[in-house]
């Protein structure tokens, strides 16, 4: 049996778990007040961060302005963003684009030296901020090599965060006095030697990203296994909004690809129809922007054409514009479709939807706290109150980006308050070993991707929840009995959070006892428009 290293307890001031967007800008925000360790389950560059497309959106010129912005996220929210917190991360944009500038990131600019701004589904103005069409990739670019290069800031590379440290580490009680828990650190796999290590910091930064992964079909990468809100549940941190799983209506149709390849959304902003294998357009039955309605319109109204038609996928036919201009916006979009024998100035793109984001997570303030004391979270792990129901097109590397900021300035303000916790024991391992066998973890992950795609995924029902939940429960217990018997092993851990966050999910759906934003559900069809043949 592995023993559990006792010589390499760290103690840093901040601890950041994550090195997307949200954990790399924090980092790089506080490491003048401290020092600073970031942990990252892979190497610093995997994350969701790397594969956004599209961009960020930021009102920059006239005639679009911060009203419209607020409007357009409002409206694609379905009734469920906080107005206080939409109106904040607005009116911050352009601050945060200059901070993003400073880091070193390029965005595309005109021939006359402004900003080239394109447009995506939801917004009424040409408002996002976009590198070609890989603009996540520019990004974190920037911000990996700021890190890397900061003398206060330590990134270790194949650590993962198993468990957030609070008191019931120290055998307290802490379940029935939720405000007064604190986070202490994390226990952290150093993948390289097999050991669970002791970070102890005085202030924790959750930003792990996603969660596709508890899908079948995703565009997120393998690391986005919701790994930080299962930390947080299980430390009895507040979740919520977790029904609204945003599918995004155009993967790439390429069953045997994993993560889908994304086709942005900015596609159908440059003038992309979408249209069913036989040519015809359909966007018009569900709504009047047609391809460039909010995601979940098009997601369902997609969805509902492939059931109706029996295909497996519609198109995105971008044929009727100019080729050299397509190659110029979207290079990696029409490389890659080219690298499957599809041409796509000539050819249309078979696109399906795929999971794609959390709108919910981490319940945090408007200083990016949790409701775990020292806990901070941010990006897509987190619940700020942005997305409400559905998520507008490009918000989310901005939101990241504003709340990083905000717990930044909030972190620093407190940290000459919090002292180390000292007391706490090292991780115990006694009486595991290793899995007897590596199918029990495939087999259940595969299983636990099945029930989620098949009963919770665009189209929900009752009936299917409750089928998803009974099932799920058979994979709760069977791996929760693995975990107590077993050395602790990432696939291991990410099987386990990925159930926890799949229970998550389910609960939430079953609770809302309506049809609203990216939770549509046949026994309450209310408000939606053309689906009424499901
Ligand atoms: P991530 O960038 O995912 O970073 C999470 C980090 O946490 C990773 O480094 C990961 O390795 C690490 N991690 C996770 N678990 C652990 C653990 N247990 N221990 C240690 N480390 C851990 N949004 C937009 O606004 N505009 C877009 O154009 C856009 N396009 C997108 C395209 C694609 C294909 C995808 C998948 C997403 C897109 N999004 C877009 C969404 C956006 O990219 C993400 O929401 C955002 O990048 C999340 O940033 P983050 O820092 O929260 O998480
Ligand atoms: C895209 O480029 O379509 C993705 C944008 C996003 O997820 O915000």
């Amino acid at each position: 049996m592995r023993k559990t290293d006792t010589s390499r307890r760290k103690k840093y001031d901040f601890l950041v778990i994550g090195s997307g967007i949200a954990g790399l800008s924090f980092a790089l925000k506080v490491a003048k007040h401290g020092k600073v360790c970031v942990i990252t389950k892979g190497k610093i560059a995997e994350s969701n961060t790397s594969y956004a497309q599209g961009g960020i959106s930021a009102v920059t010129y006239l005639p679009d302005n911060f009203e419209k912005h607020i409007q357009d996220t409002l409206i694609a929210g379905a009734g469920l963003c906080n107005a206080e917190v939409v109106e904040t991360v607005v009116n911050e944009a352009p601050a945060q684009i200059a901070q993003l500038l400073e880091w070193g990131t390029q965005f595309d600019k005109t021939e006359d030296g402004k900003f080239d701004l394109h447009r995506e589904g939801g917004h009424s103005e040409h408002r996002i901020l976009h590198h070609k069409d890989n603009t996540g990739f520019e990004i974190q670019r920037a911000l990996s090599k700021a890190t890397l290069e900061h003398p206060n800031i330590d990134v270790l590379e194949n650590h993962f965060a198993v468990e957030i440290i609070t008191q019931h580490h120290l055998g307290e009680m802490v379940n029935k006095w939720r405000k007064d828990i604190e986070c202490y650190g994390a226990y952290v796999l150093n993948q390289q030697t097999n050991n669970v290590e002791t970070i102890l910091a005085r202030v924790t930064m959750m930003a792990t990203g996603g969660l596709g992964n508890v899908y079948e079909t995703t565009t997120n990468p393998d690391i986005a296994t919701g790994d930080g809100i299962a930390m947080v549940y299980r430390a009895k941190g507040a979740i919520e909004n977790m029904e609204f799983i945003q599918f995004h209506p155009t993967s790439l149709y390429n069953p045997k690809e994993r993560p889908s390849f994304l086709i942005t959304e900015a596609m159908r902003g440059f003038g992309g129809i979408l249209r069913r294998k036989d040519g015809k357009k359909f966007m018009h039955k569900y709504d009047e922007r047609e391809s460039l309605a909010p995601r979940d319109i098009v997601a369902r109204a997609i969805d509902n054409e492939m059931k109706m038609t029996g295909d497996s996928f519609v198109y995105l036919d971008v044929t009727h514009k100019d080729a050299q201009e397509i190659k110029d916006h979207y290079p990696n979009i029409y490389q890659k479709c080219l690298s499957l024998g599809i041409d796509i100035t000539k050819e249309m793109i078979p696109v399906v939807p795929a999971a794609h984001f959390a709108c919910g997570g981490i319940k945090v303030d408007a200083k990016g706290r949790s409701s775990i004391a020292r806990l901070y979270a941010a990006g897509e792990c987190s619940s700020t109150g942005l997305h409400g129901a559905n998520r507008l097109a490009s918000n989310s590397l901005l939101e990241a980006v504003v709340y990083a900021d905000a717990a930044a300035k909030d972190a620093i303000q407190h940290l000459p308050s919090y002292n180390f916790c000292d007391q706490v024991p090292e991780w115990n391992d006694e009486g595991t070993s290793q899995p007897e066998e590596m199918v029990l973890i495939t087999q259940s992950q595969k299983e636990l991707e099945q029930i989620m795609s098949y009963y919770v995924g665009i189209v929900r029902s009752n009936l299917r929840l409750k089928r998803a939940m009974d099932r799920l429960e058979i994979l709760y217990h069977e791996t929760e009995d693995l975990y107590q018997r077993s050395v602790v092993s990432k696939r291991l851990c990410e099987l386990r959070n990925t159930i926890q966050v799949g229970y998550l999910i389910i609960k939430m759906a079953r609770q809302r006892k309506e049809s609203r934003g990216l939770h549509y559900t046949i026994d309450y069809p209310n408000q939606l428009k053309g689906l009424e043949v499901i």
